[in-house]
């Protein structure tokens, strides 16, 4: 099986050296490192861009996804900076996502749109591959890392970090994490059939909860001092992998769409 690794902030690589490669999309050009890591062939994107260039509203969420499609790529491993607003993930906790709750504006959310693409509504009751998050857990646990469930992620539009009065809204809508950039990233693998998850790495606390304001230093020290283990728990993760497609939503929706969008098909899959 061909996994992708999609790097947030602080993480620029997965493998020493990944071969540079430029896919043409119909959204533009997507620069992806191709590699080998614990036998398992693997496609890095830096979601950012190659010099963290990218604000989160400008990242080129469609043709990371379409370039990872075109290369057959059936399972996405993404991580994300996020700030906490509950106790039980405190700062430099690892998080497996479980559910979002979408407050992004402006950016382009599906493939389904455009001259003679049908409309298509895909399901999203379950965004994030339950196998994927148990796996991912259970392989921190043997190199002694604690990943813990249950986040439920409120993406913003950003660039600019919330208001407090924002993440008291946020909390009481019942979000735990909140970020920039998780959607539309996970409904676009969903839309191409491709097997979703995300760690999540806490990196401060949301606005207003711990008294003080937010800066994207501590942002980018925490995401420096815990990039090494968030690699390793990815390692350890494609060390266990046994060479299955998962039988997750996703994975079995990649029959689903090639069923039901031919026109998709035809240029995504
Ligand atoms: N808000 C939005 N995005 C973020 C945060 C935050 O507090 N921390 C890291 N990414």
């Amino acid at each position: 099986m061909k996994i992708a690794i999609i790097g947030g902030t602080g993480i620029y690589t997965i493998a020493d050296s990944g071969e540079r490669e430029v896919i043409v999309t119909p959204y533009g050009d997507v620069i992806v490192y191709k590699s080998v890591v614990e036998n398992h062939q693997i496609i890095f994107i830096p979601r950012h861009g190659e010099h963290h260039h990218l604000a989160p509203h400008e990242v080129n969420y469609r043709g990371n996804i379409w370039a990872l499609a075109t290369l057959g790529v059936e399972q996405i491993i993404a991580t994300q900076a996020v700030g906490s607003m509950a106790a039980i993930y405190p700062l430099r906790s690892f998080v497996i996502l479980t559910d979002f709750i979408d407050f992004t504006r402006s950016r382009p959310s599906t493939f389904f749109a455009g001259d003679g693409v049908p409309v298509h509504h895909v399901d999203v009751s379950t965004p994030y591959c339950p196998n994927l998050a148990q796996s991912l857990i259970s392989a921190a646990a043997e190199i002694d890392y604690t990943v813990l469930k249950g986040g439920i992620y409120a993406c913003m539009e950003g660039p600019r970090f919330e208001t407090s009065a924002e993440i008291r809204m946020l909390s009481m809508l019942g979000a735990n994490l909140v970020g920039m950039t998780s959607v539309p990233e996970v409904v676009l693998a969903r839309e191409a059939g491709i097997c979703y998850g995300s760690l999540a790495i806490v990196c401060n606390w949301a606005a207003g909860i711990a008294n003080a304001a937010l800066s994207e230093g501590e942002v980018t020290d925490i995401m420096d001092e815990c990039g090494a283990a968030v690699r390793m728990i990815i390692r350890q993760y494609l060390r266990n992998m046994r060479d299955e497609q998962c039988n997750c939503v996703n994975g079995n929706l990649r029959n689903e769409v090639i069923a039901i969008a031919p026109v998709v098909k035809e240029t995504i899959l």
